[in-house]
């Protein structure tokens, strides 16, 4: 029997209580799909910050690195420490386990209300590749003259072509697989999300990258947008869009926007992967800790519960990652359990209790 070892990191806020409804399905699915599980949980929070001055233990990696994967509810709590403090330990894990492609599937589920009139079952199916260790995250810049009337800050992006040109390659080889646009001549479409009009070095020399790599896969149509004009286009036509290769920054931004074409941030999941899966990759719902919700058990676990089954696709437990899928939909089409973001009033343990219930009656 297979055997996983799955590192837990419920951090700050709503964290708790979503990571225990990820735990929940990680196990439904072991049980059911013949493997085994065994979680650890890390307290890797501000509260810990607050008590010992780090957020994580120095040796924060060389701990996880023994994991198969990485579960990560949410972090930060800007009442206790500053975001950009807590944020860092997320950004130092990201960068430290190469987990260079931050895969964003932006899907509509059947029985899922969405603000946006155009987005359907039918038309919303993107994925969104978002480089994930350098860009306009690089970390790199200053102060200077603080304090004094002359005083500026400096920051500065890192495109390396290593690193555009790896998540463009990821980004066509996904096409290739997920093959949306069918079986004829172009089987997919990689639109370049860009902003060389305006960032005439990063960004042009992104674009080069995106055309090199291109010309690899001659079965995927090529597309290119503006990131502002992409904001536009993601609402007036999602059906135009399969995958979507962004930096750093502007995948942050798209994916944001992209979750309200799904139903709403409590449906929007993430992984933070090393493709060559050299380091454990991690897998979190890409909403905040929302700390005024803390332990009212309000808030919605289906993104986490779709990062579980991003993880279990990424061990290569296909079935168990698409029977979540089958469960996270069912209980979605029937709308009987809801949390308040879906109009309804049921709490977060029964939403997760609820897609546990599916995937036993199914197996
Ligand atoms: C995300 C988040 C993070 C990011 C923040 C919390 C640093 O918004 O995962 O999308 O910008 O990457
Ligand atoms: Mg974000």
């Amino acid at each position: 029997m297979h055997s996983y070892r799955i590192a837990v990191i419920p951090g700050d806020g709503v964290g708790a209580e979503i990571s225990e409804e990820a735990v929940r399905i990680l196990n439904t699915a072991a049980d059911i799909h013949g493997f085994s599980v065994a979680t650890e949980t890390f307290d890797w929070s501000c509260d810990r910050y607050l008590e010992t001055g780090e957020m994580m233990p120095g040796d924060a990696l060389d701990t996880l690195g023994a994991f198969d994967a990485i579960f990560l509810g949410s972090i930060g709590d800007a009442g206790k420490v500053a975001d950009h403090i807590s944020l860092d330990m997320l950004l130092t894990i990201r960068k430290g386990f190469d987990q260079y492609v931050n895969l964003r599937p932006i899907k509509l589920y059947p029985g899922v209300a969405t603000p946006i009139r155009t987005a359907t079952p039918e038309t919303v199916d993107i994925l969104v590749i978002r480089e994930n260790t350098e860009g306009e995250y690089a970390d790199n810049g200053g102060f200077f003259k603080r304090g004094t009337p002359d005083a500026f800050a400096l920051q500065t992006g890192i495109f390396t072509w290593k690193g555009c040109e790896r998540a463009f390659r990821y980004g066509f080889e996904a096409a290739r697989k997920r093959a949306k646009l069918g079986t004829g001549e172009k089987v997919g479409r990689v639109t370049n999300c860009t902003k060389s009009n305006a960032l005439n070095y990063s960004m042009v020399f992104w674009d080069e990258a995106y055309a090199y790599v291109a010309k690899d896969f001659p079965d995927i149509e090529t597309d290119m947008a503006l990131v502002d004009a992409i904001s536009m286009w993601f609402i007036k036509n999602p059906q135009w869009f399969d995958v979507v290769v962004a930096s750093n920054l502007f995948g942050d931004i798209i994916t944001d926007l992209g979750s309200m074409l799904q139903g709403g941030m409590g449906f929007a999941a993430g992984g933070n992967i090393n493709p060559e899966k050299i380091y454990p990759s991690m897998f979190e719902p890409i909403h905040g800790s929302a700390p005024k919700y803390t332990g009212k058990r309000i808030v919605n676990p289906i993104a986490s519960i779709e990062a579980v089954r991003m993880m279990l696709e990424h061990l290569d437990e296909e079935e168990a990652g698409s029977h979540v899928q089958q469960a996270v939909m069912s209980t979605l089409a029937a709308g009987e359990v809801r949390t308040r973001d879906m109009g309804g009033t049921n709490t977060t343990d029964e939403v997760g209790a609820a897609v546990e219930q599916a995937m036993r009656a199914s197996a």
